[in-house]
Formats: C-alpha cells, structure tokens, sequence
C-alpha cells in the first residue's frame, strides 16, 4: 500500500500536552531518566521501597495508614472536608503526585476528578505497587523517575501536591524550582516539610542519622523495631508531667506526656497505638533509613518557596511540620 492511497486515523495522543517526550514504559510504568544517580538518591531509593514493600504486608495497618493521611492532609492543607478537597480538585485538569509513594494520594485525587489526569511519580520502586494497585483507574498515570528532573512540559500541571517529600530530595532549592517549571500560571502546589525541633533532638538526630548510614537495612529495622517498642511502653506508663520552658535549648514546658516530651525533645520513639506496631516501626524507620531528611523552621521555609517564586495562600505550622497551598 502506498502513502497516497493508504487510509490514515490521526488519533491526537491525549497526554501530548504533559510530556516532553516519548517514555519508555515497564509494567505500567513510564520510566524518566536513567536510575538513581547520586548516592543520596540510591539510599532513597532503596529505604522506602523497603519502606512501602514491608507496609503492604501488613494490611490492616494499611489501611489504619491511610485513613489517618488522608486526614492529616486535609488538616495540613486546610481543608475542612474531604468534600472542600473535592471541590478544589475538580477546578483542576492535569494533577502531579509529586513523590506518590504508593499511589494512595494520587488515586484519591483521581476517584474524586475523574475528569483530570492524575500523574503519580516516585523514585523508588513503589511506583510499580501504585501501577499495580491503581493501574485500572483510566485517568492516572505512572512515572518513575526524581521529582528534581522530570520529563514534563513547562506548565503542564494546574496542581502539585508533594506532600512529606521534599526534604527527601537531594536539592530541596532545586526541586521547588522543577515545580516552578512544570506549574502552570495558574496553577496550585501544595507542599510539606520537617519542621525543626528542640537543639538536643536535632543534634541527636543528626548523629544518629549519620551513624544510620554505617548499619545494614537489617540493623536499620532492627533500631526502628527497639526505637517503636521504647516509645510503646513510655506511651503505656501514662505518665503526665509539669515541665518548665526550656527556651536556651527549644524546649517547651506545660504538662506533657512522658513519651511525647522524650520525642519531641531527645529522641524519635514513635508510637501510636492507632497505627499499630508495624506502622509505628515504619515511622522511626523512615525518620532514620533515609539520608535526606532537612528540617527547616518556618522562615526558612518561607524563604525556599519565595526564592523560587512562590506565593503562599494557606500556611500551617505543627510540631512535625510545616505546609502550604503556594501559587506562582
Ligand atoms: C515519606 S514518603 C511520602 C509518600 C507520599 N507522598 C505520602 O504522603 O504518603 C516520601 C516518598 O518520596 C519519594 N522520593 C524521595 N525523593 C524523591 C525524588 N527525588 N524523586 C521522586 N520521589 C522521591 C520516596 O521514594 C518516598 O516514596
């Protein structure tokens, strides 16, 4: 057959207008840019695909897991409902799950947009957990790849939500202006990081994070497993004290739980007897196995977001962290 007489269908590629170029794809997955290159970036990799591996034996705590995000994020973001998140979403056409993990985040905003395209992208291998899980969804999409370099278009996006990533990322500054990029004008990011702690939390953590960097994954889990049932049986004293403040060192008084002071002020010992001891453990795993991990105080987060040119509209402060909703 030849081109004049051939019968041709142009079928217009309806993600044209999110991708700077044809990707290759394994298992559902569309992979950008080569493996992870620097060795922070290896370390991510392979800490949380651990991380969301080990989380997936564990059903039941799964689930307890997403209920207690889904509405810590509402809380985060501000929103009052899931049905003000709703509403918010369906004002969006093209959505990025900016380091998705497994996909939950992203799979939400899909059931509740149906009409937009939901783009979810990790580093680590729980990209193919979230193809598997979520891969009957027609309107998502799966990349694996570093949030820092993406393979999209300038603009491609009306909303960003990176939600408990950012400080993992090799070049916080940097990846904040990959989001500049890829946002459009009129476009949302929602974004979170590590607040800082007291100075004798932050200066522990800094040596066990470095010291964390010696030991096998399996002494990792296995400092996790003690760091969880250390904070369990603090927690199951029941135990309040009246503290003074501590201003030279950051530490707040008032009445506290016992173990709560310990965590917030000397040492990660999460325990929370809703999550369960499995997810509780990956919690303290998380804080430890990771090599990124910044924390920042609310005007030095300010000041990361502002650099890149972003304009805060919602800011929120916890203990943990702080968060957003920014526009360019
Ligand atoms: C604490 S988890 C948060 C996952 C999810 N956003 C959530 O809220 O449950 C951090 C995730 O960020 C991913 N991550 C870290 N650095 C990344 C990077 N440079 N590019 C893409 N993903 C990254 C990790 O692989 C991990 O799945």
């Amino acid at each position: 057959m030849t081109g004049s007489n051939r019968s041709e269908t142009l079928v217009r590629d309806p993600d044209a207008d999110i991708f700077q170029c044809t990707l290759p794809i394994d298992r559902g997955v569309l992979i950008s840019g080569a493996a992870p290159g620097s060795e922070n970036d290896i370390h991510t990799n392979a800490a949380f695909s651990e991380k969301w591996a080990k989380l997936e034996q564990e059903p039941e705590d799964e689930e307890n897991w997403k209920t207690f995000q889904f509405s810590w994020y509402l809380s985060c973001y501000g929103y009052d409902t899931e049905a003000d998140l709703s509403a918010f979403l369906v004002t969006r056409r093209v959505v990025l799950d900016a380091g998705c993990g497994p996909g939950y985040k992203a799979a939400w905003f899909a059931r509740m947009n149906p009409n937009a395209t939901v783009v979810a992208m990790d580093l680590s291998d729980s990209i193919y957990i979230a193809a598997e899980r979520y891969g009957s969804l027609p309107n998502m999409r799966f990349v694996k790849g570093d949030i820092a370099n993406t393979p999209f278009l300038t603009g491609a996006f009306d909303f960003i939500s990176c939600d408990q990533v950012l400080h993992h990322t090799d070049d916080p500054p940097a990846t904040i202006r990959e989001f500049a990029r890829i946002l459009s004008d009129q476009g949302q990011l929602n974004t979170y990081v590590y607040a800082k702690k007291s100075l004798p939390r932050e200066l522990l953590d800094e040596h066990l994070r470095e010291y964390a960097k010696q030991l096998s994954r399996e002494q990792i889990w296995e400092l996790a497993d003690q760091l969880t049932q250390l904070g369990k049986t603090l927690s199951e004293l029941n135990i309040s004290l009246d503290l003074p403040n501590v201003p030279a060192l950051g530490i707040k008084g008032g009445r506290q739980d016992l173990q709560r002071f310990i965590y917030w002020n000397f040492i990660k010992c999460f325990w929370n007897p809703e999550h369960g001891f499995e997810a509780s453990k990956l919690i303290n795993f998380d804080w430890y196995a990771p090599s990124n991990a910044y924390r920042y105080s609310l005007q030095e987060f300010t000041k990361l977001m502002s650099e890149a040119g972003f304009i805060s509209e919602f800011l929120h402060s916890e203990e943990a962290c702080h968060t957003g909703r920014f526009h360019k």
